[in-house]
């Protein structure tokens, strides 16, 4: 089953708190969204492996590591813009690689209507990122294209996750793990996390 890993961190519950409350503007929004971007990411990559390197230092010879994996990064648009910049800050090597879809009103199945990912694969880890995990459609349809564009790891990265989500994207890809500031309690009627933090994507760009 998936694993998921709620944040544990003091920071991330202290940025999440603002990010949260009604009166937090889009400027101060966006700069909590990059931020807590690249404290999950931190803690999402504590896995990647590396590769060992000798590196000259004024001194002598130290032995190193790099990054052995090249990464992706996904936002799943348009919420998930916002969190890309703060993970750029610590893996400025990442790719970003951009996929739309929408949701069709009739059978509310995720529909494809942006993709430009030639046809081998460029990276070998993929970070997808939404700060809402609500029905988790989007999140299950963007890991089943990775997956059939031949990408092996893959995780979540996200702010705050309903449990419908978090399930469904265990049930349908229970090797992604899932990164979050936040687990919450329950999806409203029209699909918005209870108590969550309203429209990301409005927040973010002021379309509220
Ligand atoms: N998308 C959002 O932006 N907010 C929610 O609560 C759910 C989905």
């Amino acid at each position: 089953m998936t694993n998921i890993y709620p944040s544990p961190h003091p920071l991330v519950a202290h940025k999440l708190s603002i990010l949260r409350d009604v009166n937090t503007e889009p400027k101060k929004f966006r700069q909590l969204v990059r931020e807590l971007g690249a404290l999950l990411t931190y803690e999402a990559t504590t896995d990647l492996q590396m590769s060992p390197i000798d590196v000259q230092t004024p001194m002598g010879t130290a032995k190193c590591h790099e990054l052995a994996m090249k990464i992706g990064l996904i936002p799943i648009l348009r919420a998930g813009l916002g969190l890309v910049e703060g993970v750029w800050e610590l893996i400025p090597t990442a790719e970003v690689w951009h996929i739309g879809l929408y949701r069709d009103e009739k059978t509310l199945q995720p529909v494809e209507y942006y993709n430009k990912l030639p046809v081998e694969p460029t990276v070998s880890v993929c970070l997808v990122l939404d700060p809402m995990l609500a029905t988790g459609g989007s999140a299950v349809a963007t890991v089943d294209i990775l997956k059939r564009w031949g990408v092996k790891r893959i995780k979540f990265v996200g702010l705050i996750g309903a449990p419908e989500g978090i399930k469904a994207l265990q049930i349908a890809h229970p090797d992604v793990d899932i990164h979050l500031a936040a687990v919450d309690d329950h999806l409203n009627e029209k699909g918005y996390i209870v108590p969550g933090l309203g429209d990301a994507g409005d927040r973010q760009f002021g379309t509220a």
